[in-house]
């Protein structure tokens, strides 16, 4: 099949793009010697992650748990379910240990230790967990300059239903920079306050057997792990706009796109309708600190159009200057990088691996929660 005969709007995955992706993100693991545990949640697809892990038996990490299932169910049995655990889990989460190898949960509330510890106790299980911490980027994790959070990794440490297997992080803050160079910056303050806080542990007597951290722009970019044992980028699989943007990546290297309808044309407005909108692309408005005009992706080929509006299935493009119709027929098809690619490929039932112009192969990822 040719990219031409698929139905509008579709997702597309380039797959040399795609390998060339996964094996440059190995290498770069292999050079700094850490480990690499992908996160899954940009695909959630098996064939991805199996591209993406030597052996099914290395370990992958997750956002919800109904991915923790089904990886689980696809041969994985090495998972990190990297969002803090909540009590109306529980019975899940422990399910699921007692079915893999390692599962690994991650918790920055002292209630949660507790109730976790609780459940525990009730249901005879030990359940692996991290202390998640707050590198800078202040959306979750305990901070580490508090004694409060010493204090809570030697709870854990002392349960007999918790077993303490070290510290995460995600420097999502990265995403809030301009360049390779502030990347840089906050990749050696993941690292510097990741290290700093496992030597504050280990004066107390407690031992990380993992440090953990990883967002793509900090992965990408990083003059060294030095003391960090693992790593937990996801999102380079594909790379988006929003990366190309703020420097982990060229537009050309993106590995995921929107295939979309050119449906009509409207000169009087300057504009152009086509058949990807909110539903296709997400409404991810981009790397807004850059540049506080929205549009939603890359057209590549074309930098002077904008998709500059989305509803639910329209989209809406317009350039500075006059759109030459004829370039663009009704029926024609285009491609739209998209600004954030996790968002997007979640909204697809499928997607269409595709090597040129030739459609070679259809992926079915996991969805619900
Ligand atoms: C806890 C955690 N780890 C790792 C990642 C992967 O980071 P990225 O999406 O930058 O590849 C994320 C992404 O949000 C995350 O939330």
């Amino acid at each position: 099949m040719k990219i031409e005969e698929l139905k509008t709007p579709a997702f597309l995955v380039d797959l040399p793009k795609l390998k060339t992706n996964i094996r440059n993100m190995k290498e770069r693991a292999r050079l700094h010697g850490v480990c690499l545990r992908p996160h899954v949640k940009t695909h959630k697809t098996a064939e991805i992650a199996r591209m993406q892990t030597p052996q099914e038996a290395s370990g992958i990490t997750v956002s919800t748990l109904a991915e923790a299932r089904f990886f689980q169910n696809a041969g994985f049995d090495n998972i990190t379910y990297a969002f803090p655990i909540t009590p109306n889990k529980m019975a899940e989460a422990a399910e699921l240990t007692g079915r893999m190898k390692q599962f690994h949960l991650l918790l920055d509330q002292r209630e949660t230790a507790r109730a976790l510890e609780n459940y525990g106790r009730d249901n005879n299980v030990c359940f692996s967990v991290f202390l998640k911490i707050d590198c800078g980027y202040h959306r979750a994790g305990v901070d580490p300059s508090k004694l409060g959070s010493v204090q809570l990794a030697e709870k854990m440490q002392a349960s007999k239903h918790i077993q303490f297997k070290g510290i995460l992080t995600h420097a999502g803050h990265s995403y809030h920079c301009r360049n390779r160079e502030e990347i840089i910056g906050i990749a050696k303050q993941e690292r510097d306050v990741m290290v700093k806080f496992a030597g504050r542990l280990k004066q107390h007597g407690i031992v990380c057997e993992i440090v953990s951290v990883g967002s793509t722009p900090t992965a990408v970019h990083t003059p060294g792990w030095q003391g960090v044992s693992e790593i937990r980028p996801g999102n380079y699989a594909f790379f988006d706009k929003f990366q190309t943007d703020i420097g982990s990546c060229g537009l050309e290297e993106t590995a995921a796109a929107v295939l979309t309808t050119v449906v009509a044309h409207y000169p009087q407005h300057n504009q152009m309708l086509i058949d990807a909108g909110a539903l296709a692309l997400s409404k991810d408005p981009g790397a807004v600190h850059l540049d506080d005009e929205i549009v939603y992706g890359a057209i590549p080929g074309y930098p002077h159009l904008k998709l500059f509006s989305i509803s639910q299935e329209h989209g809406l493009i317009t350039s500075e200057a006059a759109i030459a119709c004829d370039d663009f027929p009704v029926g024609s098809l285009l491609q739209i990088i998209p600004n954030h690619s996790c968002l997007t490929a979640a909204l697809f039932p499928k997607y269409h691996v595709v090597e040129g112009n030739r459609v070679v192969d259809e992926w079915r990822p996991m969805r619900g929660w």
